[in-house]
């Protein structure tokens, strides 16, 4: 019993002060300067989500450690979105073990990158529409505020190649909005406590937001299946179908898994996409001298520093969408670039880097006004980089 006692009491002495001293700071940039701080002493800070610890490693010879020399010692739990896991529990982001093997089989086959040719035109189609939507908006209201319309983007451009036309227009709107208010929800905190859960969301509203996208997914399925509304276009669907029934009867995913896995998508290739064009166009309208594509070439320092530099991962759960969004984002980023010129009519100094799970947002949402190009960037560096 005192032993008890006595640990608490010494456990908080030493915790109380670090939790004090340590994170809620609202802007990831103030993060570098405490970082160095943390990173000197401990290699590592903690990045508080509701009211979970995440421990966040600075150190590469750590990161390496943790990510590829010792991984099966850690297991995913994702306890930190408890939305998420209600919403798609049965997907391979959840998955460990022999689990996760049978569904990264699966999955890897459907994004091998040469499965990614028949993609590249909507790519270039939504590109496009989306630099005259940003052109159009700038002239009629004189700002945009891009994240917005860079979720949207990327959200119908991960419809269109997950679904095709396994989906009507009018259900494909329908898969977008609703999608758009579970997302909204995910970082919502109140999810993670049941009592809050219950006062503080509206539970009705999202059992039918899932019960809607549950359903899309199953038609979507079943119409492929029967031949149905088949045009002949390959889709994300068509591949891990097909990669689904190449497995023998045990190792198959079973519907709840497929749906989950087709929905995962979703949530895996919107806002990390959108907020990766949104920060790399901010960059070159505020700072276009630190784009130095160099650093990614072979032999740059990228590759030099495996550990440091890594956005999509490391080690066997390497981002699998990998090959598609750097796809996507040249197609798209090259389309925009052709046509626009931008300026950033935010406050560098007041706006802030928000961390809203799984990636980091800008907190005004990037306004930015767009002007057609006078001169075509047709041949120039930035262009023929990306
Ligand atoms: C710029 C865009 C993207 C970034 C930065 C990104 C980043 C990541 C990272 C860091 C992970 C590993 C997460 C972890 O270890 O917990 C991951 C996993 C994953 N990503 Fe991406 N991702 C992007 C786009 C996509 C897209 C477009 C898709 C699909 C269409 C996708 C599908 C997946 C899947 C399925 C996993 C789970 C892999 C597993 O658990 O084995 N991602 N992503």
């Amino acid at each position: 019993m005192w032993m008890a006692v006595a640990l608490v009491v010494v456990a908080g002495v030493v915790l109380v002060p670090l939790l004090l001293l340590y994170p809620f700071l609202p802007d990831l940039r103030q993060w570098h300067r405490v970082r160095q701080v943390y990173n000197a002493r401990f290699g590592a800070f903690v990045l508080w989500f509701a009211y979970e610890p995440n421990v966040v490693l600075t150190r590469p010879e750590d990161i390496k450690q943790l990510l590829t020399d010792n991984d099966l010692n850690y297991t995913r739990d994702n306890s930190s979105f408890a939305l998420f896991n209600r919403f798609i529990g049965q997907s391979i982001i959840n998955a460990n073990g022999e689990e996760w093997r049978r569904q990264h089989r699966i999955l890897y086959k459907a994004f091998s990158p040469d499965k990614l040719v028949g993609f590249r035109s909507t790519f270039a189609n939504r590109g496009e529409r989306l630099a005259h939507s940003l052109l159009e908006l700038s002239q009629a209201e004189g700002s945009v505020k891009l994240g917005h319309w860079l979720g949207k983007m990327t959200l119908s451009v991960i419809i269109e190649t997950a679904f095709g036309n396994t989906l009507r227009p009018d259900e494909q709107d329908l898969m977008a909005q609703e999608f758009i208010y579970m997302t909204n929800e995910f970082t919502n905190f109140a999810h993670q406590i049941p009592v809050l859960r219950h006062v503080l969301t509206d539970t009705q509203r999202l059992e039918t937001g899932f019960e809607r996208l549950y359903g899309l997914v199953d038609q979507a399925v079943a119409r492929r299946r029967s031949g149905e509304q088949d045009d002949g276009q390959i889709k994300l669907i068509d591949l891990i179908l097909e990669a689904n029934g190449e497995e023998d009867d045990r190792s198959r995913l079973d519907d709840a898994a497929m749906r989950d896995n087709l929905l995962l998508l979703l949530a895996a290739g919107t806002e990390t996409t959108a907020t990766t064009l949104g920060w790399l166009l901010y960059e070159l309208a505020v700072n276009p001298k630190v784009f130095r594509p160099a650093r990614f070439a072979p032999g740059g320092e990228v590759e030099q520093n495996p550990f440091q530099y890594f956005p999509f991962g490391k080690g066997r759960r390497y981002c699998l969408g990998k090959y598609f969004a750097i796809a996507e984002l040249q197609v798209v980023v090259s389309h925009l670039l052709r046509r626009l010129d931008m300026e950033y009519l935010g406050d560098r100094a007041t706006m802030r880097v928000v961390y809203k799970p799984p990636v980091l947002h800008a907190s005004d949402d990037l306004p930015m006004r767009f002007f057609a190009r006078r001169t075509s960037r047709r041949g120039s560096k930035l262009v023929e980089a990306v």
